[in-house]
């Protein structure tokens, strides 16, 4: 996993037992640090802080740190299922049960989509966000309507959207893309702080089109993709779009 090498770091500093934080060094191929100073070449650090796994720049160390978000966003009903409205809920469709969100990311949208009650299989390729997202699987699983309510987290897949979506038992209602587009060149609102860590971490996808094909050949009955609003629909012509703020969902139908 060379491509971490020089930008990630785990850190401990003196939380409890050390042998987690070696063994997510040793998963990640990456180095365990005790303190962090100028020589450090990294600029990403993963550490436990307040019993979660925590993502930080060098700007976040002092401040805290990003998470997986298992909290309701705002504007969202706290109640389980919550309602199905809103553009996103009008973009997977009415009769949609089953979501493969291929591009989970932080994993708020396949939070969200789960919390309207769709069963949600995730998806994520980057071994830090699948090590984010497993940490914040566990703290969902552990709420307590969660377990009044006998629900199970969203099962995680880890690994290349492209080539699992062609190894799928059964073919979901609907499969869910949001991958990471270039920035708009003018200026334009600043994306989230989460949003723009991942972008220094991950880059671009560069492989969406692909990513699309495969979803097309996977999906039952439609495709979500979701874009920024200066963004090109990444399938040619959508069948439906829906608009959020400054962003679209645009939904192609399977045959
Ligand atoms: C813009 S983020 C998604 C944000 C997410 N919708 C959320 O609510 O937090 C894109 C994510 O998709 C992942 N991704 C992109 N292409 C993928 C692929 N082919 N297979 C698996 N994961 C992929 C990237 O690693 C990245 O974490």
């Amino acid at each position: 996993m060379q491509k971490y090498t020089g930008k990630l770091a785990v850190l401990y500093q003196g939380q409890g037992d050390i042998l987690p934080f070696q063994q997510l060094a040793e998963r990640l191929k990456v180095p365990l640090y005790q303190s962090v100073n100028n020589e450090c070449p990294e600029s990403f650090f993963l550490t436990w802080r307040d019993g979660c796994l925590k993502l930080l720049d060098k700007e976040l160390l002092k401040k805290g740190g990003l998470v997986v978000d298992i909290e309701p966003r705002n504007g969202e009903q706290r109640s389980w299922p919550a309602p199905k409205d809103g553009a996103l809920a009008h973009a997977l469709g009415r009769k949609t049960k089953t979501v493969i969100d291929a591009t989970t990311g932080w994993g708020q949208d396949s939070l969200h989509i789960f919390r309207m009650g769709y069963e949600v299989l995730c998806i994520e390729r980057s071994p830090v966000m699948t090590e984010l997202l497993s940490d914040g699987f566990k703290r969902l699983v552990e709420l307590e309507w969660m377990q009044k309510l006998n629900l199970q987290s969203p099962r995680l897949l880890i690994g290349n959207a492209i080539e699992l979506l062609a190894t799928l038992d059964a073919p979901p209602d609907c499969i869910y893309l949001d991958p990471m587009f270039p920035p708009k060149r003018k200026k334009s609102a600043l994306p989230k702080k989460s949003m723009m860590v991942l972008r220094d971490l991950l880059g671009d996808d560069q492989d969406k089109e692909q990513l699309f094909a495969a979803a097309l050949m996977a999906a039952g009955k439609r495709i979500v993709v979701k874009s920024p609003d200066y963004a090109e629909p990444l399938g040619g012509k959508p069948n439906e779009s829906f608009h959020g703020k400054l962003l679209r969902y645009d939904v192609y139908f399977k045959g």
